[in-house]
């Protein structure tokens, strides 16, 4: 039992947090599953809707991300701050671009940083408990289109039936450990987020897939599957260079057939 908890709001101002803020979710993270009294509700980030913009569109060197919508991607939780500086359009790019990079992120609009607290705590992004939310969540979700130049963004793909959990880790790894999957012109796929609901032959419930960049894990739901239910796995991803044809083709060769133990 936690006598108390420490609730962590993670306020993304400064753009070169943006590796630490990586580390630090996932040391929290791991550290409750040690029953520790810290654990990761939610990695919330700060979007001015005045400069927000130009921060997700800024131009880095080949290869590298702007820092802001890696941020964005990371995100459980976007405030859009400043609403009342901007006009309704602007606003509206602003909602946009955040939402073109990250399909699954809540997205809450304030004025001074205003914000009713209990939208903010008790995120339950990375427990088990968020497998109800994101199922109905990822069942209305769509692949977005990356909006911004180079952008991050979500791609999501449903594949049914039973998988095996060595061959879902096996292909988790590929995607985040070995960065062996790369898109049709050879980039590697970068992973920031991956969020996912399988069904694991053997278990009764279905299971929760977590990723933050290199770092994920499984966990089963409180959520039967009932009997006349299609079993199925939707995995959504979220990162730069993911082409979802691609995607679901390798977790498709990867989690049947191929593989079985010996
Ligand atoms: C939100 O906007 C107000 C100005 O409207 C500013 O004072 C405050 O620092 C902003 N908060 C964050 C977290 O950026």
């Amino acid at each position: 039992e936690r006598s108390f908890k420490y609730r962590i709001l993670v306020s993304v101002l400064q753009l070169n947090l943006l590796y630490f803020l990586g580390a630090v979710a996932s040391v929290f993270w791991v550290d409750s599953e040690l029953g520790s009294d810290i654990y990761l509700d939610g990695i919330v980030s700060v979007v001015d809707a005045k400069h927000g913009l130009q921060h997700l569109t800024e131009e880095k060197p080949e290869g590298l991300v702007n820092e802001a919508s890696r941020q964005v991607a990371l995100a459980d939780l976007i405030i859009i701050n400043k609403t009342d500086l901007v006009s309704g359009e602007e606003l509206n790019k602003v909602r946009t671009s955040v939402r073109s990079i990250n399909g699954l992120v809540k997205i809450l609009e304030t004025q001074r940083s205003r914000v009713d607290l209990s939208n903010v705590l008790d995120l339950h992004a990375f427990d088990s408990l968020s497998g109800i939310s994101l199922q109905k969540k990822i069942e209305n979700m769509k692949t977005t289109h990356a909006h911004l130049d180079k952008g991050i963004m979500t791609v999501t793909f449903e594949v049914l039936g039973n998988i095996k959990e060595e061959n879902l880790n096996l292909f988790i790894q590929n995607l985040l450990w070995e960065k062996n999957v790369k898109d049709k012109t050879g980039r590697t796929m970068d992973v920031i987020r991956l969020k996912g609901l399988v069904s694991i032959q053997g278990k009764s419930h279905q299971v929760i897939v977590q990723g933050v960049h290199e770092l994920y894990d499984l966990e089963e739901t409180a959520v039967a599957w009932k009997e006349d239910e299609k079993r199925t796995n939707r995995l959504v991803l979220i990162g730069r260079n993911l082409d979802k044809e691609i995607i679901k083709e390798v977790f498709i060769e990867t989690v049947t057939e191929k593989h079985e133990i010996s």
